[in-house]
């Protein structure tokens, strides 16, 4: 079914020009069709988001899960099944975020973040993304799923190499980097079975252990999951330590009251991950023809939830632009909503917790150098931030 559109996805964008684009398409056409990247329905209100996201009889996760469409080889659960398939992919991740595992995070992402942010502060700074918020994530991971160093640093290569050629939308390149993944996964689940691990403390192990009806998980499919875990906590982190990083250097004032009172941390990072909101373009498929917000539309068009755009939606945050910390309104969409809420975001808060504090506290302030480099859909923020870090006398 062909559609009018409502907007052009812009080849090029800054910090602030996707906010202005998606604050204009909330006030005048809030379902916006885009015949750019193989053509979209683009949900940009809180409320829509929401329906979209709790309505998965309506609006499928099995046929494109993001904008733009990558071709892919194989289903990746939790995010490429429906529930209740998804459901035992999560369980066997969520059986290690419980409260008191992630005490157990808080205590080892200290050291963590020290290792990688203090020879970033004591040469002065430098790209805060390429030099820190690359290399935290998947040194995070890499402890998460127990990978030996030198899969650790295989995975952070093509990672960053499986990042690029999204961004450029090289989809031949994609492929190949992605097979590159998938055979990292494979011999993870090789090494599992040559050398059994606890699925209390291992993930991998985890899913090799989940029984369904008595059977266990299809081979493909647990090597599809993997493949998925691998790289969907490394690339939102990224993006978004390099946003709260540029709000800081632009809002000396809010850093400094940071430093003054790290007790306002915690509500300062639920704030920031409202405003530079790292996911726009995950994705559904309408099943029928149907309708959001009044707006039709049709059976087997792509739908992308801008969870970007809904979390500054004045229905549900007054001043959505400006940054409080005493909103009373708390409903952030950043980690999805449904049945595919992102089963890491308990982690992902502690690191990016931890981030903010000592960050705040090692400096007195950052001063933003050069231009950014953004990224695209599916994700906001940027790929490459320059600073000076002044240190705390
Ligand atoms: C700033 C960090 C992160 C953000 C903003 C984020 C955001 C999201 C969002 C919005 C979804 C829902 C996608 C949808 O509904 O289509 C999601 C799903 C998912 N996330 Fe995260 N995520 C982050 C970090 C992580 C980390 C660290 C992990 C792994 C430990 C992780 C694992 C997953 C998985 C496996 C799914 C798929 C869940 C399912 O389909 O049931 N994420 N994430």
């Amino acid at each position: 079914m062909t559609h009018t559109p409502d907007f052009k996805v812009p080849d090029t964008e800054d910090f602030d020009s996707p906010h202005a684009l998606f604050a204009k398409l909330r006030a005048h056409c809030p379902v916006a069709w885009s015949d750019d990247m193989g053509g979209f329905w683009a949900v940009t209100r809180h409320a829509d988001a929401r329906e979209v996201l709790e309505n998965w009889e309506m609006f499928t996760t099995t046929v494109q899960n993001v904008v733009p469409r990558v071709a892919t080889t194989q289903r990746r659960p939790p995010l490429h099944l429906d529930p209740p398939h998804n459901t035992p992919y999560r369980n066997a991740i969520q059986r290690h975020l419980t409260p008191s595992r992630l005490a157990d995070w808080d205590a080892r992402l200290k050291p963590m973040v020290a290792k990688f942010l203090d020879p970033w502060i004591e040469t002065g700074g430098g790209d805060i993304c390429k030099d820190f918020s690359f290399l935290l994530p998947i040194a995070l991971l890499a402890e998460f799923f127990n990978l030996s160093p030198n899969k650790a640093e295989q995975i952070r290569k093509v990672g960053a190499e499986f990042n690029m050629a999204l961004q450029r939308q090289d989809f031949d390149l994609l492929r190949i980097k992605s097979d590159a993944l998938y055979d990292i996964a494979a011999d993870l689940i090789a090494d599992r079975h040559a050398n059994p691990r606890d699925p209390e403390t291992d993930p991998t192990a985890s899913l090799l252990a989940v029984r369904v009806a008595g059977e266990p998980l299809a081979d493909d499919l647990i090597l599809g999951a993997l493949r998925q875990f691998l790289l969907v906590g490394i690339i939102a982190p990224t993006t978004f330590i390099g946003s709260m990083a540029v709000h800081l250097a632009r809002h000396p004032e809010h850093h400094a009251e940071l430093t003054a009172n790290p007790a306002l941390v915690p509500d300062a990072l639920e704030e920031l991950l409202r405003l530079y909101t790292p996911y726009r373009g995950f994705a559904r498929t309408a099943r029928e023809d149907t309708e959001i917000g009044g707006c039709p539309v049709s059976k087997g068009d792509p739908v992308a939830i801008v969870f970007t755009s809904a979390n500054r939606d004045a229905a549900v945050f007054e001043e959505p632009d400006s940054y409080r910390l005493d909103r009373t309104a708390r409903d952030l969409l950043t980690f999805g909503r449904g049945p595919h809420m992102c089963p890491g975001a308990p982690l992902a808060r502690v690191l990016l917790r931890e981030t903010l504090l000592q960050l705040t506290q090692k400096t007195e302030r950052l001063e933003q150098v050069g231009p950014l480099e953004m990224t695209n859909w599916p994700e906001y923020g940027p790929l490459s931030a320059s600073f000076h870090a002044i240190p705390r006398p």
